[in-house]
């Protein structure tokens, strides 16, 4: 609370300034220059940042010729937290102001983002991203991950969906590639592709593609359950 309060002081600190500021003057972006909060265990009713909403948006969002630094469309960039506030689709605790927020829940097939052939995101995953700016859009990371807990349904496919479907889907998916259901995921997990795109090993692009690799906890898991068959479990 004291870290938002404090931002929320910065903020009106750059309003004034911009309202002293001569009239042509460019407006100052907000800086969102929010350091990140990590707990040490992750609890089940806080949606995090790094774990839960960055995932999403890397993957649906920050893409080449869309939001990525490159392209970045309508100046929107949102491959990490703070082009995301700098791009200004986000008010804490506020979703009718939240732009973002719009976009994904948006009925015109104009404007919805991600736009057609991209499929819209699910329902839990623009659940995640609402709970998330009602919780104060915050810059937070929790560090909890159960290394023994590596079944397929409950860990490995939630993996999967948040951090590489929304490349690999759809009509042209990312490396002729298609991650969508258990089978998929079964055929890289047994040829080994699986385990050298996630640790990045000499011959493969490492995945997630031009992104942070998944926090290591997770890659243990992926790499626990290989070890274990693949199973559908
Ligand atoms: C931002 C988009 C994006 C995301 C997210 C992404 N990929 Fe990819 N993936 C690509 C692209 C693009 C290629 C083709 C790369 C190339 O051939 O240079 C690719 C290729 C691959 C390949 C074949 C690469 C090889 O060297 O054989 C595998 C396997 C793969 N991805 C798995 C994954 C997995 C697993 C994840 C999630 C952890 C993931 N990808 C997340 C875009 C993405």
């Amino acid at each position: 609370m004291i870290k938002f309060s404090s931002y929320l002081v910065l903020l009106i600190l750059g309003l004034l300034t911009i309202v002293h500021s001569c009239k042509h003057d460019p407006v100052v972006p907000q800086t969102g220059d929010n350091p990140l909060e990590t707990s040490d265990s992750c609890y089940s009713d806080t949606v995090y940042f790094v774990n839960d909403v960055l995932p999403i948006l890397v993957s649906n969002c920050a893409l080449s010729g869309c939001h990525d630094p490159v392209t970045a469309e309508d100046n929107v960039i949102l491959n990490n937290y703070n082009n995301m506030i700098q791009s200004d689709v986000v008010t804490p605790f506020d979703l009718g102001d939240s732009d973002l927020y719009e976009a994904i829940t948006e009925t015109d097939p104009d404007k919805i983002m991600p736009p057609p052939p991209a499929s819209p995101l699910s329902a839990d995953q623009i659940n995640t991203i609402s709970t998330w700016i009602n919780q104060g859009a915050k810059n937070n990371f929790c560090e909890g991950c159960d290394t023994t807990a590596f079944t397929f349904a409950a860990v490995i496919e939630p993996i999967i969906n948040s951090s590489c479907t929304g490349c690999h889907s759809g009509a042209t998916p990312s490396g002729y590639l298609t991650l969508v259901d258990y089978n998929d995921v079964q055929t890289i997990a047994l040829n080994g592709s699986l385990e050298g795109v996630i640790t990045g090993a000499t011959g493969f692009e490492p995945m997630p593609f031009n992104a942070n690799p998944l926090p290591d906890c997770k890659i243990t898991q992926i790499i626990n359950w290989i070890n274990d068959g693949a199973p559908n479990n």
